[in-house]
């Protein structure tokens, strides 16, 4: 199982986009946070911003779409140019349909789960996922505490890929630092992402490099 860090632009300097994605790399992908202040109480940025933030960056892009009607949007992000797209299960009319466009389109599928949303309901979806995402913290904001009471459904939905032999990626986002990775990691989460972990950091790319550590120990 690979280690990821996934540095979150949520809180990047949203002024100096491009020198951002500067100064993580060596990170694994970009995380590129969404937010339509509908599906979460907080607005970001759009597809315009992908497309230049791909053009201005090497490094893949993690789009984790907190918006309503994934279904219409999803395959936009994909054209824009990101690698992988997240889109909420709470938010999708059709999540099998969704994820099936996003592959076809050539980017990775993924789906995520707010925290009250349990993994049980989806364990035949997730064949069709090449990302599955556990919030560890209500959706909406950089910065806030990691959940603890998560690490049970990490573990639960790292039972259920291996039960299934998947590939499937299990990513982590919110709250992810130097004091809770390591129990992310042991409960079989792979991607983490991280924010204000990183661009809190007065070092990124050094705080990219010191979670990975600690990840992989
Ligand atoms: C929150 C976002 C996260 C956020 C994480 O809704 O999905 O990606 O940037 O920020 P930290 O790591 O500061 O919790
Ligand atoms: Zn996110």
């Amino acid at each position: 199982m690979a280690v990821q860090i996934n540095p979150s632009i949520l809180s990047a300097d949203f002024a100096r986009l491009a020198d951002e994605a500067k100064a993580v790399e060596g990170a694994d992908w970009l995380h590129v946070d969404v937010m339509d202040n509908h599906f979460v109480p907080n607005l970001t940025l759009g597809v315009p911003v992908v497309e230049s933030l791909a053009r201005a960056t090497d490094t893949p892009l993690d789009c984790h779409l907190m918006i309503e009607a994934p279904d219409r949007w999803a395959p936009q992000y994909v054209e824009a140019g990101a690698s992988s797209v997240t889109f909420h299960v709470e938010a999708a009319a059709a999540p099998v349909r969704l994820a099936r466009e996003i592959r076809a389109k050539g980017a990775r599928a993924s789906m995520a789960l707010k925290p009250a949303t349990p993994i049980e309901p989806y364990e035949d979806l997730l064949p069709e996922l090449d990302m599955l995402l556990i919030m560890t913290v209500e959706p909406g904001f950089g910065g806030q505490a990691f959940l603890d009471i998560m690490l049970p459904k990490i573990r639960r939905t790292r039972e259920l890929i291996g039960k299934h032999g998947l590939e499937l990626w299990l990513q982590v986002d919110g709250g992810v630092s130097a004091s809770t990775i390591e129990r992310c990691a042991d409960a079989g989460a792979d991607v983490f992402v991280a924010g204000s972990a990183v661009y809190g950091a007065s070092d990124p790319a050094e705080a990219v490099r010191a979670l990975r550590t600690q990840a992989e120990a």
